[in-house]
């Protein structure tokens, strides 16, 4: 009689759509994070509606010290990883900056390839007004966007670093103006990053498609944060950030007991060698 049990027949794959997405303006929140790799992003996928694999994963996992110098082959293996480890909620990959500012059609070919080489459901970019055009001639040739207005990190050498975005009033009407072009031109949800709250909520009122807020307003239509800043590994996280977990310090006191077993001899133990 064979011993073997046969294998967990694997959970079909249905994930939460671009359209189910756009439907929730106004509905309950949507819930979203970042997530740059399987293990991670099977946790995330319990829980959120969406998840981002940002190109924050620049600074967060490979040290930069700004997202411009993240290649599009890298958001490529990261998202493929987050895509293969996730079966529920929607994927969307950043198009990081080079990839998509040029002109219509080169946007098209490489969010193509993300679309391709990832199977994720989305792709977002950066940039309002002066973006519109792009993000017509992505969904009009089957390409979901997500747009992101605000404080946009790509730009962060124009805007001369990280600054939260409308705290002078008179630009509050180039920010409303940025959300109502991406939105009409056809994008199915928009990032509202780092910007005063009074604006964040107006602009949520104003469009007809899903803010998701970072750093703006309880009034958005959802709310995202960075997975590494909310489990407490980075050491100066934003103002914007609530840490729901002390990650580090528990990674540190594993590091550290380990080192001490090793130096002491004391692992591996018996439980973890082979007689
Ligand atoms: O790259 C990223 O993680 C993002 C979020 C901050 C929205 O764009």
């Amino acid at each position: 009689m064979s011993t073997q049990t046969s294998p967990e027949p694997q959970k079909p794959v249905r994930r939460i759509t671009v359209p189910q997405i756009a439907a929730r303006k106004g509905g309950a929140p949507i819930v979203s994070l970042t997530s740059y790799h399987a293990h991670t992003a099977a946790i995330v996928d319990r829980y959120a509606d969406f998840i981002l694999v940002g190109d924050s994963l620049g600074m967060v996992m490979h040290g930069m010290e700004s997202t411009v110098g993240v290649p599009l082959d890298l958001m490529i293996m990261h998202g493929r990883a987050v895509v293969r480890g996730t079966r529920r909620a929607l994927v969307v990959v950043d198009m990081p900056f080079g990839s998509y500012e040029e002109s219509p059609a080169m946007a098209f070919r490489n969010a193509a390839r993300v679309m391709k080489e990832t199977q994720c459901g989305a792709v977002k970019l950066e940039g309002g007004a002066r973006m519109a055009e792009t993000i017509r001639f992505l969904t009009d040739r089957g390409i979901p966007v997500m747009a992101h207005i605000g404080l946009t990190p790509q730009s962060s050498h124009v805007m001369g670093g990280f600054r939260t975005q409308g705290r002078d009033a008179e630009s509050w009407p180039v920010h409303e103006a940025d959300a109502r072009a991406v939105a009409e031109a056809g994008a199915f949800a928009m990032v509202l990053e780092g910007m005063v709250e009074p604006l964040a909520a107006r602009i949520t009122q104003a469009v007809p498609i899903p803010t998701i807020g970072i750093g703006a307003s309880p009034d958005c239509d959802g709310q995202i944060l960075v997975l590494e800043d909310m489990l407490g590994l980075n050491p100066r996280p934003p103002k914007f950030v609530k840490v729901y977990g002390e990650l580090g310090n528990l990674i540190e006191d594993a590091v550290r007991r380990y080192a001490e077993d090793v130096r002491a001899r004391a692992f591996p133990g018996e439980a973890q060698v082979y007689r």
